[in-house]
């Protein structure tokens, strides 16, 4: 009765990789339990994600090399897995919630969120390439656009196409406050999407600063953001909560493949209790103010809720 924070399955987002081809479930070292999955089998595991209870995912595309281009072309074109199975999605399980990523990394031979001109991300010549993205994912029948990419302006850019071709049923969860972190390393496995040189510095946000994420959240709001999105969540409890006291948008929070890979690590070793440590886990986030999670966990949490 007096409990002031819940943990229901609604919140929860479950990230999914996807590959091309069939038959295919690849584990992912560094990610105990999360698989790169063909279109067969990921539709095999939405299926029994929503047995569960967990309705919403967000999908990322692992994109074989000889696909990658400066201009990630293959993002947006016609002959792109992750657009077929989007539509696949949506027209066996129309009841889920689909989100996309949109950033260029996945499809870049450079492996940067945006395109590099002489050694450096050029932000503005990045934003008609996020739009083309946006755009066919839009068609493909995505529920919520997630531009990760961390270009300023991206928010309104992607708001424009999408209203003049008609998709503006289409909701934005951008990532606001998304911080040059070390926490991203099992993901950049998962994808081999590790930048080809440098780091992500000039784009993501500097773990330091806090009062730049509310320059970032003001200026995604007035861009027509429906969601704001902090990530990491557990380095990063003060965010979510300053992001939740100065908004009324919802607030999520992406527990990243690394809190992931830590928790799942030590309980291997048997040196924490993993069916108390993870709901506690996902508890705080809420607690600190994330109305929505991004996590891995999801499916798990839903595991445990069954078994009481
Ligand atoms: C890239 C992207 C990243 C993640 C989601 N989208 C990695 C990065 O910015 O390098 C990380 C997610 C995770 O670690 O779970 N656009």
């Amino acid at each position: 009765m007096v409990r002031e924070t819940s943990l229901s399955l609604d919140n929860l987002i479950f990230p999914l990789f996807l590959v091309d081809g069939a038959g295919k479930k690849i584990p992912i070292d560094s990610m105990p339990g999360i698989f790169r999955f063909s279109e067969d089998l990921l539709l095999q595991e939405v299926e029994d994600c929503l047995k569960l209870g967990v309705k919403s995912f967000v999908l990322f595309p692992a994109v074989e090399n000889a696909l990658k281009n400066k201009e990630a072309t293959y993002s947006y074109s016609s002959s792109n897995f992750y657009l077929r199975t989007i539509r696949e999605i949506k027209k066996r399980f129309p009841e889920s919630c689909i989100m996309s990523d949109v950033a260029m990394d996945p499809y870049s031979s450079d492996g940067h969120d945006g395109y590099v001109e002489n050694g450096k991300i050029d932000n503005d010549k990045t934003l008609p390439i996020l739009g083309k993205m946006a755009l066919a994912q839009a068609e493909a029948g995505i529920d919520i656009i997630g531009p990760s990419d961390m270009m300023d302006g991206r928010i309104g850019h992607i708001r424009t196409v999408l209203d003049e071709q008609g998709y503006s049923d289409t909701s934005i969860m951008s990532y606001t406050a998304k911080y040059a972190s070390a926490w991203y390393g099992p993901f950049r496995d998962a994808l081999d999407s590790a930048p080809k040189f440098g780091d992500k510095k000039t784009y993501q946000m500097d773990p330091a600063n806090k009062n730049e994420a509310l320059i970032e959240a003001g200026l995604d709001e007035s861009e027509g953001a429906d969601f704001l999105m902090v990530k990491p969540a557990l380095c990063y409890l003060d965010v979510i909560h300053l992001l939740k006291e100065h908004s009324t948008l919802p607030i999520t929070a992406y527990n990243v493949s690394g809190e992931f890979a830590m928790l799942k690590a030590a309980a291997e070793r048997g040196w924490i209790d993993y069916n108390r440590a993870m709901p506690e886990m996902l508890t705080s986030i809420r607690r600190a103010g994330a109305d929505i999670i991004l996590t891995y966990f999801a499916k798990e949490y839903a595991l445990l809720l069954k078994q009481g």
